[in-house]
């Protein structure tokens, strides 16, 4: 705590009312909300969901958007405050929800590199291509141990391994806060806590665990990023033991504010107090006397607000929780120098050409060749020779939005290659590398050509939170993360099993189509987990994990042909179809290049 700020924090409150202070402790979502409301109601935050962009959703769009909010945020009419607003999104995985950002691999790719460095380096581009967007705010990074493969965001996991997670979140947290200057973002580690460890990987499910395994396997990895100095934590929505994290005093306030000492401020996940109670009066009142200072309550806003006034108008909230959380909001945006930043249309970093730049995406290009796993490799398949006879087959070879996964420019994200401008798919790479490669997606025409070579990319299709998760059918996805005109129908679990022959028969019947020709095969297998791929290993000579890569498809095929070394290793253990491990967390072949 810097004493200047908190001198400052203590004036601006005590000139502050109680309709200013819930405003501030409020946060809408772009679609729900105006200007004229952030300004009429004093509103202190709001955020873009996945997938909802302003206008043509290109960089400019974003600042004329932030611009009108950050406008509206500081005129005082009405002779109070001006509090500059802070904009949130899920920069995830590169500036992931505008076009033409540069989409780095999923957290799942960047734990198998083993490179916190490589970490620290990315965040700080993300910063860079938030800002460009006149953005200050990522709910990132994910501190997820997750601990059962059928999760559906077992990708925004770095690893099973708290450790290696400890390790990527100080420079995740360090790379995009910097100094907190014009450079640099606002954190937000997420989602505190046990998100990764709910029963049968069910997402905003219980953690069924004793408070001795949540703190050394879920807790732990939060401790550098805090020490680093991260501004903000956003709460979870499974609960521990029974009880939603949401309304969890022990966790939000005992644990992280009082024992851990978190002196920023804690934001709810999307409508996320809505499970702590089904009276969304009483759901305030929980969460808000739990601990949650800003409440992400994307359109539901105004009844939120009238219920949190009336509950402090009822004694039920007590005035001193109202200020302590309003002390927090205040303390990050001074930490963050936002009174001191010229509006977002005048800021350095906006519209820069930084943004997608050759620069920024050869560092997601190292970071793709960094996090490929080689599984399995027989008869010295690989590299591969650029001039070999090279046939590159199979549904995610030419397929930007499979191989960027969920999260990035759609929420669920999307198919094909027309959502993700810029970069290379997998197969556009290898082109690049070997021009007489050929494409022939189904391998159609195997008859009339004859390869020395074949590269089946394979794996699975985008999916994100709950409708990523492998479960019964019957077992509907919960809707509190749901777009509200999502229809019912449509919230159901990925897959019923992790056994990709079951799923997706289609690709093991492709590989060994063509490995019935006597054409050696390298699998390429785009997923966001290990999936069960007992018999796809078994019917190829090299068997690659490739995660979700993001737009720098290049980067697969930079290793393929031994321009550098296969060097990742599995941050999970890898599962056979006997329900044993069969490739173990470190497990990674290079070849010998
Ligand atoms: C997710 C969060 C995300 C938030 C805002 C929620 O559904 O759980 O990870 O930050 O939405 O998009
Ligand atoms: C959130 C979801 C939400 C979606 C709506 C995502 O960012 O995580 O909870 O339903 O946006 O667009």
């Amino acid at each position: 705590m810097d004493p200047a700020i908190e001198t400052q924090v203590e004036a601006w409150l005590s000139r502050m009312s109680l309709a200013q202070k819930v405003g501030q402790m409020t946060q809408g979502e772009r679609q729900h909300i105006t200007p004229e409301q952030v300004r009429d109601f004093h509103i202190g935050s709001v955020l873009s969901g996945g997938g909802s962009a302003p206008g043509e959703n290109r960089p400019a769009d974003w600042v004329a958007m932030n611009d009108a909010y950050w406008a509206a945020s500081v005129e005082s009419g009405d002779g109070l405050l001006p509090i500059p607003l802070l904009y949130g999104i899920d920069a995830i995985h590169g500036n992931n929800n505008v076009l033409g950002a540069t989409v780095f691999p999923h957290n799942i790719g960047l734990g198998a590199a083993r490179d916190p460095d490589l970490i620290r380096r990315i965040a700080a581009v993300t910063a860079k291509e938030i800002l460009a967007t006149g953005v200050e705010w990522t709910f990132a990074p994910t501190l997820a141990v997750a601990r059962d493969m059928r999760w559906g965001r077992v990708y925004e996991s770095y690893s099973s391994d708290p450790d290696l997670v400890a390790s990527y979140g100080r420079a995740f947290v360090e790379g995009l806060q910097g100094s907190l200057g014009d450079g640099d973002v606002v954190a937000c580690l997420k989602h505190w806590v046990g998100d990764g460890a709910t029963t049968d990987g069910i997402d905003q499910g219980d953690a069924a665990i004793s408070e001795e395994d949540l703190r050394r396997l879920h807790i732990a990895p939060y401790l550098p990023a805090l020490e680093a100095g991260a501004l903000t934590v956003m709460a979870s929505y499974n609960s521990w033991n029974g009880v939603k994290c949401h309304g969890h005093t022990r966790l939000l306030t005992e644990i992280l504010k009082d024992e851990l000492g978190f002196q920023g401020l804690v934001v709810s996940d999307w409508n996320g107090i809505d499970q702590v109670h089904e009276d969304p009066l009483e759901a305030v009142v929980q969460s808000v006397n739990a601990g949650i200072d800003l409440f992400m309550v994307p359109d539901t806003w105004q009844r939120f607000i009238h219920d949190l006034t009336a509950a402090v108008e009822a004694g039920r909230v007590p005035m001193a929780r109202i200020d302590d959380a309003v002390r927090r909001i205040l303390r990050v945006k001074l930490a963050y120098g936002l009174f001191d930043r010229p509006r977002p249309a005048e800021r350095t970093w906006s519209n820069s050409a930084s943004y997608g730049s050759a620069e920024h995406r050869a560092l997601a290009r190292e970071a793709v060749q960094k996090s490929l796993v080689l599984l399995d490799h027989r008869e010295d398949v690989l590299p591969l020779s650029k001039g070999a006879r090279i046939l590159v087959a199979g549904r995610n070879a030419d397929n930007r939005g499979h191989q960027c996964g969920g999260f990035t420019v759609a929420w669920q994200g999307s198919s094909g290659n027309a959502l993700i401008e810029g970069g290379t798919s997998i197969w556009e790479g290898i082109q690049q590398l070997a021009p007489g490669a050929v494409l022939d997606v189904d391998a159609s025409d195997l008859d009339g050509a004859s390869y020395d070579v074949a590269v089946v990319v394979i794996g699975e299709s985008p999916y994100a939170e709950g409708m990523g998760d492998i479960r019964p059918a019957d077992k509907k996805v919960a809707r509190g993360s749901a777009p509200a005109d999502l229809p019912k129908a449509d919230l159901v679990p990925y897959a019923q099993t992790l056994q990709h022959r079951i799923n997706r028969p289609e690709d093991l019947a492709l590989i060994e189509r063509i490995a019935a020709r006597g054409i050696p095969v390298v699998t390429v297998f785009v997923s966001g987990r290990p999936v069960i791929t007992d018999a796809e290993i078994a019917a190829s000579q090299a068997f690659v994990a490739a995660w979700l890569p993001g737009s720098e498809g290049g980067g697969v095929a930079d290793v393929l042909f031994g321009e550098v070394p296969f060097r990742g290793r599995l941050g999970f253990d890898w599962a056979g179809v006997d329900g044993k491990t069969r490739f173990t967390l470190g497990h990674g072949l290079s070849t010998g290049n």
